[in-house]
């Protein structure tokens, strides 16, 4: 399932974005900044700034202003795909259909890859042409859902210290939310912040994004079990394999869809508010749960 078409112009717009903050390969010490752009346009599906770009567009048109912070989720995202991939922690070969950051230039310049790509962020998200106040709200958000409290890094330490044990639903929630609807629902926070929303509207749009970003992950589990390495480009069946606690080995497949499409309701429902204006968020949210890669 591909994303409706007029998504297209915003990845196009962000593909320019990302090439044009990241350093040259010229640039000295190559080895890392071609580690970091191997890894940035190995081909992700670029949801994040998606999300962070029509976030922004309720709000201002075009939106160009959140076009930095658009960036900034996908350099955070990508860094946190190179370290979960890394033997200490997934110990993954394939990602975005190529070999993994480490495979491919040695576990040094991979840590250190997504070191800078997590650094570059900040300098990325300090170039909006934004009014400070809305950028320092961003920086804080974005800090703390990169960070430990109830943010990816603390879904990290949770999901490796969950593995090869039993786990009760709530626990699973905590990995869940932290991992990944973390950095999701602030793309989507930010966008709105960087293109001006008030905060009756910011706090609605959290509430989107926290339940868009759960559904996510809940089908990124069920996507492990049910596709190959080959649509995926990524390694299938990993889950299993090393006993992570994920929704289908905790409630099954049929469950999880289930709480998926649960998810992705309460989701939706928070952009009815907006009417017409919602439905580019809303198709978006609809792809994140129907999508089969
Ligand atoms: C994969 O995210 C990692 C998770 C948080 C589940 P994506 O499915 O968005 O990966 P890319 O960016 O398209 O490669
Ligand atoms: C990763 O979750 C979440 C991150 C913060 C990177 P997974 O370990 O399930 O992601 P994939 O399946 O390797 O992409
Ligand atoms: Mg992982
Ligand atoms: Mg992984
Ligand atoms: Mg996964």
């Amino acid at each position: 399932m591909k994303l409706p078409d007029f998504f297209e112009s915003d990845r196009a717009a962000i593909e320019a974005a990302l090439d044009k903050f990241l350093p040259p390969v010229e640039i000295q010490p190559s080895s890392i900044h071609e580690a970091m752009r191997y890894s940035v346009f190995a081909g992700g599906k670029r949801l994040r700034p998606i999300m962070c770009v029509e976030s922004a567009r309720m709000f201002s048109d075009p939106p160009d202003a959140a076009i930095p912070a658009a960036c900034t989720f996908e350099f955070i995202h990508t860094y946190s795909l190179i370290h979960d991939d890394l033997p200490a922690l997934d110990n993954d070969d394939l990602r975005r259909g190529k070999p993994t950051c480490h495979k491919k230039f040695g576990e040094p310049i991979a840590i250190l890859a997504g070191d800078a790509l997590l650094t570059l962020a900040f300098e990325t998200l300090a170039k909006s042409p934004i009014e400070p106040q809305r950028g320092i709200q961003i920086v804080s958000e974005v800090a703390r859902a990169a960070g430990t409290v109830r943010g990816m890094i603390g879904g990290q330490v949770a999901d490796l210290e969950a593995e090869r044990r039993p786990i009760e639903l709530l626990a699973l929630e905590f990995i869940h939310r932290s991992k990944t609807a973390a950095l999701i629902r602030t793309s989507i926070v930010a966008g709105a912040i960087a293109g001006g929303a008030e905060e009756q509207d910011v706090e609605r749009l959290r509430s989107f994004g926290e339940y868009i970003g759960w559904a996510f992950q809940v089908v990124d589990d069920i996507l492990d079990v049910e596709e190959s390495s080959a649509a995926l480009g990524k390694t299938a069946g990993k889950d299993q394999a090393q006993q992570k606690a994920t929704y289908p080995a905790l409630l099954g497949l049929e469950r999880s869809r289930e709480v998926a499409t649960e998810l992705a309701g309460k989701a939706l429902s928070e952009l009815d508010f907006y009417g017409a204006r919602g439905d580019r968020l809303r198709q978006l949210g609809e792809f994140l749960v129907a999508r089969r890669a």
